[in-house]
């Protein structure tokens, strides 16, 4: 199925507002996905909050169908959390590491992640270790075959960082991870959305994801896959009675599925928008979200090159929707703050969100302009003129 532009245009309110490439920030959100939140939000001021997500209960529990059929996981290995960071540290610190385990990892390494690393690696005594990339700057499958041993721990990759267009070769690590019986956490907040992903076919153990990035959804909600064989091995670092019942004055009992992750209070509306966000990117399909993107992406990529003074610093075999630059002599937020008077919406990333590949490639901060679907051809003539103009 190829995408029908006009039409999701048209579903797009923000569309005729603005240039938006910052959907590896926070994409325009389709109709459906306001309408879902709005109505909720309506029923919350008309009939209570509480009396409201009784009324909703059937929608919010459909969300968690939604997802694992996005992710083709089971419904019991969701769970709904406030963003990628909950989702990824309700994993990652559920994990007990002793001194001596070896944490893999990749040189585009998420800071939020890299940060919870180094405190686990104080707290426990574990050791990080960063596997070489290969010469299109992806992670080095080879490599990382040859540093497994019995000490490995836990493979934790971001899938697509937040710098630029590179794809990690997820479902090569997933066959290393499994052949070795090692956990595996894919950190999959910039990719779910723009890409299908399959956890069967990429063998991860655990993956996080936030809604309001690719998936079109709202701010403020995230969700966790966690697969069923691991959830039963894996106490979260925090506990509720969400999470867990109090059964005696001196004893809990988790609950057996992924909501054990979760905790009690949480924002129904965004929850359903999330739903309706999934639902939506499925209707599209994630195959034709993809080839769609990347083509953009790709067409983005080649006008700038052209552009005297620009770099495009974008690494990798596979890349994706992120698109990102300098020009020279410029700073980088004036560009964007530039493009923002034009209403053209990007942002700049900064060395200090993925440190170690900044540092190993020298990389200044960035101008990053992510497309989506959505978008057009004649939005990324029209930036790419822009550029042109500042540059
Ligand atoms: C690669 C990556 N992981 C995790 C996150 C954190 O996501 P959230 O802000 O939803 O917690 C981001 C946010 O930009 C990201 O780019």
């Amino acid at each position: 199925m190829t995408i029908d532009l006009a039409r999701a245009r048209r579903d797009t309110p923000g569309a005729s507002e603005v240039l938006h490439f910052n959907n590896a920030g926070a994409a325009l959100m389709p109709a459906p996905v306001l309408e879902a939140q709005l109505r909720h939000l309506q029923q919350e001021a008309a009939m209570g909050g509480y009396e409201a997500a009784d009324a909703a209960a059937d929608r919010h529990e459909a969300v968690y169908d939604s997802v694992a059929r996005l992710l083709n996981g089971e419904r019991e290995e969701i769970a709904l959390v406030e963003n990628a960071t909950v989702a990824w540290d309700m994993a990652f610190y559920s994990i007990p590491f002793r001194p001596g385990d070896r944490i893999l990892t990749a040189r585009a390494e998420y800071a939020s992640n890299y940060i919870a690393f180094l405190q686990v690696a104080r707290r426990t005594g574990a050791i990080i270790e960063v596997v070489p990339s290969d010469d299109s700057g992806a992670l080095d499958v080879g490599a990382l075959e040859t540093m497994i041993d019995g000490r490995v721990r836990l493979i934790a990759i971001t899938h697509v960082p937040t710098n630029g267009g590179l794809v990690n070769p997820a479902a090569e690590i997933g066959r290393i991870a499994c052949r070795h019986g090692i956990l595996y956490l894919l950190d999959a907040c910039q990719s779910v959305g723009q890409m299908p992903i399959d956890v069967a076919a990429i063998g991860c153990d655990m993956l996080s994801a936030t809604g309001r990035k690719y998936l079109r959804g709202p701010r403020g909600c995230g969700f966790l896959y966690v697969r069923r064989g691991v959830l039963e091995r894996l106490e979260p670092p925090f506990l509720d009675l969400q999470a867990a019942t109090w059964v005696a004055p001196d004893r809990y009992e988790l609950r057996p599925d992924a909501r054990r992750f979760e905790n009690w209070e949480s924002n129904v509306a965004a929850q359903l928008g999330l739903g309706a966000a999934v639902d939506y990117a499925l209707g599209w399909g994630l195959a034709a979200i993809e080839a769609r993107v990347v083509a953009l992406a790709e067409s983005l990529r080649e006008r700038l090159r052209t552009i005297r003074g620009v770099t495009v610093t974008d690494i990798g075999r596979q890349r994706c929707g992120i698109v990102t630059f300098t020009v020279a002599d410029r700073d980088p937020a004036d560009i964007v703050a530039a493009l923002h008077q034009r209403k053209m919406n990007t942002v700049t990333s900064s060395p200090r969100s993925t440190l170690l590949d900044a540092t190993a490639r020298r990389l200044p901060t960035v101008v990053r302009a992510s497309v989506h679907y959505y978008n057009s051809e004649d939005e990324v003539a029209r930036f790419a003129a822009a550029v042109a103009k500042l540059a």
